[in-house]
């Protein structure tokens, strides 16, 4: 099995604060870190930049948790960011 995948999100500005990046978050967390055999992972991460709340509130609903402070990695990530890790399916 592998050890890790990742994760990340973009929802069209009009479609934003109606919780659609976490619904469909949760959906694709379920299925990777689930019984499926297409692409098994046993932990899935999600890197956001400290300076996207919106970002960092998707991952808290959708309960990955905060594992790390990452320091900024210029010049496509100028920004500290949190990693965040998530390793249950749900059920
Ligand atoms: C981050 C993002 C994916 C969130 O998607 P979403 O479908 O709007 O998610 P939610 O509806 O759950 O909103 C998440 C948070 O955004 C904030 N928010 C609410 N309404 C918003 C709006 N109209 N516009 C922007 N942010 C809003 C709130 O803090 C909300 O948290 P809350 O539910 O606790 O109030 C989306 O804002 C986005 O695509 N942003 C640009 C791309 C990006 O930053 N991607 C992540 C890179 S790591």
């Amino acid at each position: 099995m592998a050890a890790s995948g990742e994760v990340g999100y973009w929802t069209a500005a009009e479609a934003r604060g109606r919780g659609v990046a976490p619904r469909a978050l949760e959906v694709v967390s379920r299925w990777a870190l689930g019984p499926q055999s297409v692409m098994p992972v046993a932990r899935l991460d999600l890197l956001h930049a400290v300076d996207n709340p919106a970002s960092c509130r998707v991952a808290e609903k959708c309960r990955y948790v905060f594992r790390a402070l990452l320091p900024p990695q210029p010049p496509a990530f100028p920004a500290e960011g949190h990693l965040h890790v998530r390793t249950d399916g749900g059920d």
